[in-house]
């Protein structure tokens, strides 16, 4: 949620602001800007600003090709507190033009600020929360920029990252942290400031997190890290190993498409050293349990938002069948107001793509707070849940950059397929039953392989029903959480309307909906519960209504009753999800594709939700 960058060191800062921009746009792109130190030579003039609404080629239009200066910081929106305006767009400047900041989070108490800076003759030019944080600033220096940041942001009550800079002192960026994600980049005689990596894995991939609390100042050269008392801070170096291929298009029309098509890759990485075929178990490092400790859980509950939620939802249907523990997903924004329940025996997990979303870090702190464990489940590596949960999986799915999560979705089913087994290992699963999962657990990159070969057959049936307004994607027991999860595709990149049920709840009420008018997408399993959805999908027929139904290939009974019919390989039904959410991420991408929306950011939308 907005996109922070920050530059100082030899070379043309605008040039590397844009570039790191355009790398943080997912998180945030209804307006971006820049600041630079364009004039070195005297310190009393203004900072060069550049902003604009629109994305990051439209700041590119209005910035000179060789515009100098070698220190900067730039901004990429995702507005809260003010319209969609220039003026709203950061860097936001002191008065006097001398102090530039760009800020991620909201100032909760900015009203109370601006009410006293205003009576201190400050005058405020746009309408967001950030602009009291460049007069705070401006308000309590006094000659050093880390003094006085430590000073204005003990005023600041909510969540910041922010990054600033004086002219009175070229060269310098000063960053804060709390609650929004900042990133120190280690480069040789430069230095990087961003609110995460891909902003600067062009340059360097030495990279220092910072926590809440802490300070950081920046010179091309050298940085030092205190906390709010004032404590010096021993800096942790950290390699990222990314490469710079995993965040380019690479041939593909859109990152959401490649993101998609990656999958048998992002899953194999997600299992690969993991699978112990000999005791029919998981390896999994980062639990920091004991087997006794796993031993001990008889309950699991499972905090996630979006996408992340119908992994972990997912996830409870497994616990629950091979493991055979009480299992639970809770979305965070709801878990964490509702005075959660902690007890001995009672394991939490945080599944989080980013890693940073606030409704789940916070529901995190929440149980942490009352003495429960809870284990992350995260793909960025060293995100705040990832550091701050007790132990974890990485899902190693690689840089995911399409607002719209796809192939963090299935690594995230992978991390909890392979935790379950461990689960129902040290219960009733014998090491034959594992040694038979596991196989199967191998098998699903190369079964996610044959799925995407449905590529033309689903986009020629988005072609078919992407002018319809509403859906229902209807699905049983494990499918449900996929059903969910391709309606929420669905109606992030193309805004169709779509709803996602239990395939046993619609006559229920939504069967009301039913008319030639609205399709169902119908998730039909190969196990017991096949003949079931068969006798829904009948229902939904004899209304009148439209079926496309994903089921086995192969499978007459259901073709001859759908409208349009998919048929995915051959699996265990216990691994379905897999191959399910393949052609719905299909549909939700050629349809967006179809009616010209713009796939990778969808309109509203942020890839990482830093606010609550
Ligand atoms: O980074 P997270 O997994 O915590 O993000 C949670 C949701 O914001 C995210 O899954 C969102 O729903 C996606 N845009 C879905 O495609």
């Amino acid at each position: 949620m907005c996109g922070i960058i920050g530059y100082t060191g030899p070379k043309r800062a605008a040039r590397i602001l844009l570039e790191g921009l355009k790398r943080l746009e997912y998180r945030g792109y209804d307006s971006a800007g820049i600041a630079v130190n364009e004039d070195l030579e005297n310190n009393d003039t203004p900072f060069t600003v550049y902003k604009r609404t629109g994305k990051i080629a439209q700041l590119r239009e209005i910035v000179p090709k060789e515009l100098p200066g070698i220190c900067g910081i730039g901004h990429t929106r995702w507005a809260t507190h003010g319209g969609v305006t220039d003026t709203n767009a950061h860097p936001h400047c002191s008065s006097d033009g001398r102090i530039a900041i760009v800020h991620n989070g909201i100032i909760e108490n900015y009203t109370t600020l601006k009410e006293m800076l205003s009576k201190e003759g400050f005058t405020f030019a746009s309408e967001t929360d950030s602009e009291v944080i460049a007069h705070l600033i401006a308000y309590v220096y006094e000659g050093d920029l880390e003094t006085a940041v430590k000073t204005a942001v003990s005023y600041l009550k909510g969540t910041y990252g922010i990054a600033c800079m004086h002219k009175a002192e070229p060269g310098r960026i000063v960053g804060a942290r709390n609650g929004s994600p900042l990133v120190v980049g280690v480069g040789d005689g430069e230095m990087f400031l961003a609110s995460d990596v891909t902003a600067m894995l062009a340059h360097t991939r030495r990279v220092v997190y910072l926590n809440d609390g802490e300070i950081v100042s920046l010179y091309p050269h050298e940085f030092s890290i205190s906390d709010a008392e004032d404590r010096p801070i021993v800096p942790k170096i950290n390699h990222i190993d990314w490469e710079i291929s995993a965040i380019e298009k690479e041939g593909f029309s859109c990152y959401m498409e490649k993101e998609i098509f990656e999958q048998p890759d992002s899953i194999a990485r997600a299992l690969s050293g993991r699978i112990d075929l000999e005791t029919g178990t998981a390896k999994l490092g980062g639990l920091n349990l004991s087997k006794k400790e796993l031993l001990g859980v008889d309950a699991i509950q499972i905090i996630a938002a979006g996408t992340s939620y119908h992994a972990g939802m997912t996830a409870s249907y497994l616990f629950e069948q091979i493991a055979r523990i009480p299992s639970q997903a809770h979305l965070a924004s709801e878990l964490r107001y509702k005075n959660p329940i902690v007890f001995p025996g009672m394991l939490y997990f945080a599944v989080s793509q980013s890693g940073e979303t606030a409704d789940t870090l916070y529901a995190m702190r929440e149980i942490q707070r009352r003495g429960g464990t809870v284990l992350g489940i995260c793909n960025v590596v060293g995100s705040t849940i990832a550091r701050e949960s007790d132990g974890g999986v990485y899902v190693h799915s690689g840089p995911e950059i399409a607002v719209a999560s796809t192939k963090a979705f299935t690594s995230q089913l992978a991390a909890f397929y392979l935790l379950a087994l461990n689960f129902a290992r040290l219960h009733d699963m014998s090491a034959h039953q594992g040694q038979q999962y596991c196989q199967k657990l191998q098998q699903i990159p190369g079964l996610v392989q044959e799925t995407l070969k449905l590529r033309d057959t689903v986009q020629r049936i988005a072609k078919r029903y992407c002018h319809y307004k509403d859906f229902l994607f209807l699905g049983r027991n494990l499918l449900y959480p996929i059903a969910l999860e391709g309606a929420l595709k669905l109606k992030e990149i193309s805004y169709i309307h779509a709803e996602g049920y239990a395939a046993g709840e619609i006559k229920h009420g939504p069967i009301a909906l039913i008319s030639p008018e609205t399709p169902s997408v119908f998730l039909v399993s190969n196990d017991h519960l096949r003949e079931k959805t068969i006798s829904n999908m009948k229902e939904i027929k004899a209304r009148g209504g439209l079926i496309i139904a994903i089921a086995e290939a192969g499978d007459e009974e259901v073709s001859s009753i759908a409208d349009a019919y998919i048929g995915i390989p051959h699996c265990d039904t216990l691994f379905q999800p897999f191959l399910m959410v393949i052609p719905l991420q299909l549909f939700a991408y050629f349809c967006a594709l179809e009616l010209g929306k713009d796939v990778d950011q969808p309109r509203n939308l942020a890839k990482s939700v830093t606010v609550e």
